[in-house]
């Protein structure tokens, strides 16, 4: 999709649908004034008719024949003045939702102080646009209707924060695809080769492991929980430097690639089986993260860690009772097969503190328990470093995403304690969603180190503003603006 600003009369916008904004009690604009001129009118009749107020998604439609170079106006509201990210960007995903209804294939969008927020608008545009439909049949009678264009109605300087917003918005789209991608399309194999596709640019570096290399290498976690697959597992470690740059102060994304998860011998039930297809969302952020940064370009080094097998029922299945010998060397006795994301994550997360980098985030389906605690659209956040998740809270803050930071509680995490081993996989029942980030708190060494579990985000059950039915692609702006704040 063409993006591209416009900065002749909102009268003259050529396009099908020209889209106007205006906030909660705000008085009409000038662009509204200009179009209800131009039609008699007719604009602020049907205000006055709808009782339009600017209140958040309230809308005015309005199909017109001559007066204005627009065939349909549609007046949207922005709700408060000081709207933020999210609020900006379902403004503009919906303007992209009503342009695909009405079937217009280009849109124009005019927003008070356009330019300020010409970056959040480039991504609602472009997340507003996707759609989860590879895998489906063409219908000869109702084929798919893409837009081909998106104008601002904002001065050509606003260009360069479009570009921005939409190269955002293909990062979290690409997450995206691959969340929805079910577990017989992205293998950890697919996993690793967005990774050396992502890695022919000169800045980035791949190292892909398979089943042998992280047997003899010692994962004992992603071995385990590995083993009961027909599918092999895949260790991946990208790097981007940025040009004469080096890997010092990296930032390190860490993710879990669970493809499937039956919950191993320790079987899930059948009803809600079938999602677990999404298991693997963490791994997606942080390969959406690594997009926006090959598109980006920024002047730190970030490194990103996924461990991605699926947790599979077979007669090499690793069992509960089993004891594992980590990465690290901690021993492991495991309790629930099921439990097994904190498994692959405590590799991954040994390797990344060896890297040295300045801090790691790692990002994670984890737990139900999390979804519990914190519904269906906030991230949990685990942190024993002030810092970091200080820098990690505001990054959410700037993206638009929800963030919730839960306690490290010591006393819950003594119910890691084994008989047989160092640790157990399994804590008590209450606190579920702490006791897992516990879990990994044993393998994250001396580094600053965040947990993120996006359980609950990681997919959505309906279209609402610019998050699609399906994945949301949770994490990867929170990753780009945490990534973004550390350059220099
Ligand atoms: N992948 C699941 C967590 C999950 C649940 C993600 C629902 C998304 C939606 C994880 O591997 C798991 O099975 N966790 C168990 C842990 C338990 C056995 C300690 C859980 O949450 O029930
Ligand atoms: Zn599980
Ligand atoms: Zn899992």
């Amino acid at each position: 999709m063409k993006l591209t600003t416009f900065e002749g009369a909102v009268t003259e916008f050529g396009g099908g649908l020209l889209v106007l904004g205006r906030h909660s009690e705000a008085e009409a604009s000038t662009a509204e004034k200009a179009i209800d001129d131009a039609l008699g009118g007719a604009l602020s009749a049907a205000i006055e008719r709808l009782r339009f107020k600017g209140k958040s998604r309230q809308r005015v439609t309005l199909d017109v024949a001559g007066g204005i170079a627009a065939s349909r106006v549609l007046l949207l509201g922005l709700g408060d003045t000081d709207c933020d990210a999210m609020a900006l960007r379902d403004f503009a995903a919906l303007a992209v939702d009503e342009a695909i209804a009405s079937r217009f294939e280009t849109v124009g969008i005019w927003l008070p102080e356009a330019e300020t927020h010409a970056q959040q608008i480039g991504a609602g545009v472009v997340l507003g646009a996707y759609r989860f439909d590879q895998l489906k049949s063409v219908d000869p009678e109702n084929p798919k209707f893409e837009i081909s264009a998106a104008t601002l109605l904002a001065p050509a300087a606003a260009q360069a924060g479009l570009d921005i917003g939409a190269a955002l918005g293909e990062a979290v789209n690409l997450a995206r695809e691959l969340v929805n991608e079910p577990a017989n399309v992205c293998t950890p194999e697919r996993l690793a080769q967005v990774a050396r596709d992502l890695a022919e640019d000169p800045c980035f570096t791949v190292k892909v492991l398979g089943r042998d290399e992280i047997r003899a290498e010692g994962m004992g976690g992603i071995v385990a929980v590995s083993q009961g697959a027909a599918v092999p597992p895949r260790f991946i470690h990208l790097t981007y430097i940025p040009e004469g740059g080096t890997d010092e102060n990296a930032i390190c994304l860490v993710g879990k690639g669970l493809t499937f998860d039956s919950g191993g011998l320790s079987i899930k039930p059948a009803k809600g089986m079938e999602e677990m297809y999404i298991d693997m969302g963490g791994s997606a952020a942080v390969l959406g993260a690594m997009k926006a940064v090959s598109s980006l370009r920024p002047n730190v080094a970030v490194h990103m860690i996924v461990g991605s097998c699926e947790n599979a029922v077979g007669a090499d299945s690793y069992r509960p009772s089993d004891i594992l010998t980590m990465y690290s060397g901690k021993t492991v006795e495991v309790l629930n097969t099921d439990a097994e994301g904190r498994l692959v994550l405590a590799d991954c997360l040994h390797y990344a503190q060896n890297l040295k980098p300045r801090g790691i985030v790692d990002l994670a389906t984890l737990t139900g328990a999390c979804m519990i605690a914190l519904g269906p659209y906030t991230t949990g956040a685990f942190s024993d470093d002030e810092t970091w998740i200080g820098e990690v809270l505001a990054a959410g803050e700037t993206a638009g995403e929800k963030l919730w930071r839960l306690p490290l509680d010591p006393k819950l995490a003594d119910g890691l304690k084994s008989k047989r081993a160092d640790i157990t996989n399994l804590g008590p029942r209450w606190g579920g969603a702490i006791t897992a980030a516990q879990f990994l708190q044993h393998f994250k060494g001396e580094t600053p180190w965040v947990h993120l579990d996006i359980a609950g985000p990681a997919i959505a059950d309906k279209n609402d503003g610019h998050i699609r039915v399906g994945a949301t692609g949770v994490g990867v702006l929170t990753l780009w603006s945490l990534i973004d704040a550390a350059q220099a």
